[in-house]
């Protein structure tokens, strides 16, 4: 689509922002369904996050995404913030409304959307226990994404327990459920009673991929689903214990994409092009299938 006096702006803020994928994914999208936009990878340093909302709103941008490391920097400069997004205290996505008299910007959080999404496309979530390694931000977002599907339970792992411990309570005090957490030694035990595992730790991922990974398939069965939210590689070390087993498996590159489609939803009411997004995202990635995930 040719540039032209009509055409809109979305983009992406982050620092660094060279090696995102979501410019080429989010253009796929637009190319595809013949909209007079364009997204654009914007550098924003960490100083000039102040400036951030006010110079998109003169410019009449339309949408942002947010990335590391402005997610929950961003927030105290915006008009509103979505309930789960506020819960989850990290926004990826803001839509502009432009009115008459004044602009709204609004934040979101489609991460969890685009996480819930890939799951659920894979099984029920509902009355499942679900077992959650990491106790970081993406964790924090998983687990409040979570409490809003009715899961029966929800149990974190992390190494230092003492942030388990923060996050179960935090979770616990503000949503109806009681999160329980533990150190990984114990694992063997809440294995027996999982059946969704969701890998939120960076292991596994590149340039560390010949990392052990957190949980064998000697420990797992076949009846489980394993989502890792690394999709570089797309097949971590996780997923290719999860195979061998026979095991449900659910990549990260499909909550990657689906998170992009939640954000184009958001600012334009339509349905996303997935299947042009996810091949702008495979070509970028050297990955010529996703069969199985
Ligand atoms: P993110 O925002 O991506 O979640 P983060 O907040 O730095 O990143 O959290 C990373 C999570 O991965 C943490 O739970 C971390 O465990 P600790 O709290 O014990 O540090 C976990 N993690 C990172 N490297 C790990 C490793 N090699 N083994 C196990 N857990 C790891």
């Amino acid at each position: 689509m040719a540039i032209d006096g009509n055409t809109k702006i979305f983009g992406v803020i982050g620092n660094p922002i060279e090696h995102s994928l979501s410019p080429n994914m989010h253009n796929a999208n637009l190319e595809s369904l013949g909209l007079n936009y364009v997204y654009l990878p914007f550098h924003v340093y960490e100083d000039n996050i102040e400036y951030l909302i006010d110079g998109a709103k003169a410019l009449n941008i339309q949408g942002l995404n947010v990335t590391i490391p402005h997610k929950i920097n961003v927030i105290k400069y915006l008009d509103e913030i979505d309930p789960l997004a506020e819960k989850i205290g990290a926004v990826n996505t803001i839509n502009f409304e432009y009115k008459s008299d004044k602009t709204i910007a609004k934040g979101y959080n489609t991460d969890v959307l685009g996480a819930m999404r890939a799951l659920k496309e894979k099984t029920d979530i509902k009355d499942k226990d679900v077992l959650v390694l990491g106790a970081g931000g993406a964790s924090r977002a998983i687990c409040y994404g979570l409490t809003e599907e009715n899961v029966n339970s929800i149990t974190i792992l992390n190494r230092n327990l003492e942030r388990a411990l923060d996050l179960a309570g935090d979770i616990t005090s503000s949503t109806e459920y009681t999160v329980n957490f533990d150190d990984f030694e114990n694992i063997d035990t809440h294995l027996r009673d999982t059946d969704i595992i969701i890998n939120t730790t960076p292991v596994g991922m590149y340039p560390n991929i010949y990392d052990k990974p957190l949980i064998y398939a000697q420990q797992m069965n076949p009846n489980m689903v394993v989502f890792d939210i690394v999709y570089t590689p797309l097949e971590t070390g996780l997923l290719k214990e999860a195979k061998k087993i026979g095991a449900t498996r659910v990549s990260g590159l499909k909550m990657f994409v689906y998170q992009g489609a939640e954000s184009f939803k958001i600012w334009t009411g339509k349905d996303a092009d997935i299947k042009a997004m996810e091949k702008s995202v495979m070509k970028e990635s050297g990955i010529h299938s996703l069969k199985d995930f």
